[in-house]
């Protein structure tokens, strides 16, 4: 059923930050339900994202990992339950709003754009001049692309791009405007092994040295292991079964039951390490 919406705070106040820039998200009780759906694919969830980290969704195909992601940016408005940011209820808050701290790098797709990487790029870019591409706009452009390593793209039509340099794209765009959040759905997804370790110690050191909440979905259950704070597991039907570092929450039987599959945990360096086998049925 339903709950009343009580609003969080009064008319006409407006929201910001406070001093100290830190960002806090919590999910009350939240389910979805897509439209025309008699139930919700997801329902029952409570996590509370309060400090800087890099915190990895896992879980399987359909189970609702991106579905959650969009209820925290307001492109899921959650059927019941509640979100807040910083003790905003999302209902109350203007997408822009919500735009202007978490940035959102969606499933890569591939675009047909034509338009050159530095102008996708800038797409992301919230300038203070509405019409014009500030200078600093540029700067920051030109800083993310050389955080990325594809700065020798800039000129190149987006849609003539490797699905990985997209997905890099994707990610300056997501960077460009200096979010206190970051959310990214399977953001290496398209890239090979170097560039896949490459992304997720960047998006690690960029939670630890700029006080970032990097929120993302990933189907690499090592390379989340071995870089993630903290990992959150969906599983069937649609609910938040586990969350804590992965020394915890990675072990072969929650792995083997998630994912129905044998496998093998190991040690490597204090962090677990997924060895595959067999997948029991299909
Ligand atoms: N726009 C939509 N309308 C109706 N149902 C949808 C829609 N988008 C997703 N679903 C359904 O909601 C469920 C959860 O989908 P979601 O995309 O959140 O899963 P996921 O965990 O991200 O999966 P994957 O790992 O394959 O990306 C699935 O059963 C899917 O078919
Ligand atoms: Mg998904």
């Amino acid at each position: 059923m339903a709950v009343r919406f009580e609003p969080t705070h009064a008319k006409g106040e407006s929201f910001d930050l406070p001093a100290d820039g830190q960002m806090t998200v919590e999910l009350q009780d939240v389910a979805f339900k897509y439209r025309g759906m008699d139930q919700p694919v997801i329902s029952g969830i409570n996590l509370s994202l309060n400090k800087p980290g890099l915190y990895c969704i896992v879980g399987p195909n359909g189970v609702g990992k991106s579905t959650l992601i969009k209820c925290i940016n307001k492109l899921n408005m959650p059927s019941e339950g509640r979100v807040l940011i910083n003790g905003w209820d999302t209902r109350e808050l203007k997408l822009k709003d919500v735009a202007r701290f978490i940035g959102y790098v969606p499933v890569t797709t591939m675009d047909v754009f034509s338009m050159p990487v530095i102008d996708a790029i800038l797409l992301g870019a919230k300038s203070e001049s509405k019409w014009k591409t500030t200078d600093n706009d540029l700067e920051k452009a030109t800083r993310v692309m050389k955080m990325l390593g594809i700065e020798d793209l800039s000129m190149r039509g987006f849609n003539q791009l490797s699905a990985g340099q997209h997905q890099k794209v994707a990610i300056c765009r997501g960077l460009i405007q200096d979010p206190k959040m970051l959310i990214l759905d399977e953001p290496t997804a398209n890239l090979d092994v170097k560039h896949q370790v490459y992304v997720t110690e960047l998006l690690r050191g960029l939670a630890e040295d700029s006080g970032m909440i990097v929120l993302m979905i990933s189907h690499d259950l090592n390379v989340a292991a071995k870089y993630a704070h903290e990992i959150i597991v969906m599983s069937p039907p649609g609910v938040i079964s586990k969350t804590g570092p992965p020394e915890e929450v990675i072990t072969e039987d929650l792995i083997s039951d998630l994912y129905d599959i044998e496998c093998k945990v190991t040690s490597d360096e204090g962090r677990p390490h997924v060895v595959l086998g067999s997948a029991r049925s299909i």
